[in-house]
């Protein structure tokens, strides 16, 4: 089967990365790729290769499709799936894994989320949807401090605050409807502040039949002890031990599997992959957020430990097939990704800094997965982004991934970059307190 993945990140990478080693993929394409992609493609010789298709044009992604007898089509991000892509191409007669745009309101609006949450029973933060300044202002009564405000859209998650004092909520709440998030702060959601610790599930489904996935955690904050402003994502580690097997059965019998039913009762059955953004409170396990696609860099470490054929699970997913397939397994390994990224980074990031030993860290036992790079005219690699490599290891123990993880990224040189130096150190301690 041909296959067009959608995106050009370490997420895109690593799935790239996954679907090459199917033997059911024939040919692979992505648009708009990476180097890193590219190297994928190249690898397994013949056709295919990194395309530069307007996204946003889905006339034109279909023709590719046809042109290239495209069977699945795999999409990445969020952006295109909230834009409708998945339901342009289905409309077409090509098989998409990923949310139609109804769908993908799981993530495109906050406040559509909460209402589904409040009509199906599922465990979440107290709210009010406010559409306007007024609205908003009149609903921070009933909220105790710190309380949670939200942009109702796509505000590449920097559309959360969490105001300590009445003066900050208030300022907050101005400072939205005045269009700091653009159309995305068009709307707002006040949330109740949940105390505990957070932790992401993975499920797929094709609307009906529902597959665990794997669990995860992130660091958001750019700095070490998750302090300094959010980022996209600067490491995670899967599997997430806090997450109990007790409790990710709760988690998808409480929150995954009646979201699914419930969207698919509002007649917008959901397909893809489920990102659920969970906090474990002492009443157990509440919804945080839903994401509409992989995590970037979550899906880098879930890809580590998928032993499954990534396409046979997309494919039966994309097809409404998943009930007769092959549950995916994960290896009981531990897996760890550690983001590099370009010093400036998550506020102007340093373009163009060279990279170079990307293969001598790959000896040294981690796969570098591409985030934001590019070849320069001399073909040396160079950053392109604010997040550009991700190194990623496995291990018998999440200290033994993390141990192997951080020697391969020693072997990097790159001037211009920076990383954490703590990724998983929670979990770790944790660890550490036991043994
Ligand atoms: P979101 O974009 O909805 O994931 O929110 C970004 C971050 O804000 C989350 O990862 C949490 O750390 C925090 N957050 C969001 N909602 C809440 C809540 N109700 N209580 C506590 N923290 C929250
Ligand atoms: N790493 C968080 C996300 O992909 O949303």
């Amino acid at each position: 089967m041909n296959i067009l993945l959608i995106g050009s990140g370490g997420r895109e990478h690593a799935l790239a990365w996954k679907l090459a080693q199917s033997p059911r993929c024939t040919t692979l394409w992505a648009s708009p790729g990476n180097p890193g992609i590219a190297d994928v493609i190249a690898a397994r010789g013949g056709q295919g290769g990194c395309v530069a298709l307007a996204l946003t044009d889905h006339g034109a992604i279909a023709a590719f499709c046809a042109e290239h007898d495209i069977g699945l089509v795999v999409v990445g991000p969020e952006a295109p799936l909230v834009d409708g892509l998945a339901d342009s191409l289905r409309a077409a007669g090509i098989a998409v894994f990923g949310p139609g745009k109804a769908a993908a309101q799981l993530e495109g609006s906050k406040g559509f989320t909460k209402d589904l949450c409040t009509r199906a029973g599922i465990p979440t933060a107290g709210y009010v949807r406010a559409k306007s300044a007024a609205e908003a202002h009149a609903a921070l009564a009933q909220f105790s401090l710190p309380v949670v405000i939200k942009a109702d859209g796509l505000a590449a998650g920097k559309g959360v605050v969490i105001p300590q004092t009445a003066e900050e909520a208030a300022a907050t709440v101005d400072d939205m409807f005045g269009g700091a998030f653009g159309g995305a702060g068009a709307e707002v959601v006040i949330e109740e502040f949940l105390e505990g610790e957070e932790v992401s599930l993975f499920a797929i489904t094709d609307g009906s039949a529902i597959v665990a996935f794997g669990s995860a955690q992130d660091h958001k904050r750019v700095g070490e002890g998750d302090t300094g402003p959010n980022t996209g994502g600067m490491g995670a580690y899967s599997p997430a031990p806090v997450l109990t097997a007790e409790l990710e059965a709760r988690a998808m019998a409480e929150i995954i599997a009646p979201t699914v039913t419930a969207m698919a009762e509002a007649g917008m059955p959901y397909s893809g992959v489920l990102f659920a953004g969970l906090m474990l409170t002492a009443d157990g396990p509440k919804l945080i957020e839903y994401n509409c696609r992989f995590g970037d860099p979550e899906c880098q470490v879930l890809m580590m430990r998928l032993e499954s054929d990534l396409v046979d699970l997309l494919d039966a997913c994309a097809r409404g097939e998943l009930a007769g397939a092959a549950a995916p397994t994960l290896s009981t390994e531990s897996a760890m990704t550690v983001v590099v990224a370009a010093k400036g980074y998550p506020a102007t990031p340093v373009s163009g800094g060279a990279i170079a030993n990307v293969a001598v860290a790959e000896a040294a036992g981690a796969k570098v997965f591409h985030a934001g790079t590019a070849n320069a005219a001399d073909g040396t690699l160079v950053a392109k982004g604010g997040r550009v490599l991700n190194v990623t290891a496995t291990g018998a123990s999440l200290q033994a991934a993390r141990d192997r993880a951080y020697a391969a990224l020693s072997e990097i040189s790159y001037a211009d970059g920076f990383w954490r130096g703590d990724i998983g150190w929670r979990e770790l301690a944790r660890q550490s307190d036991l043994s």
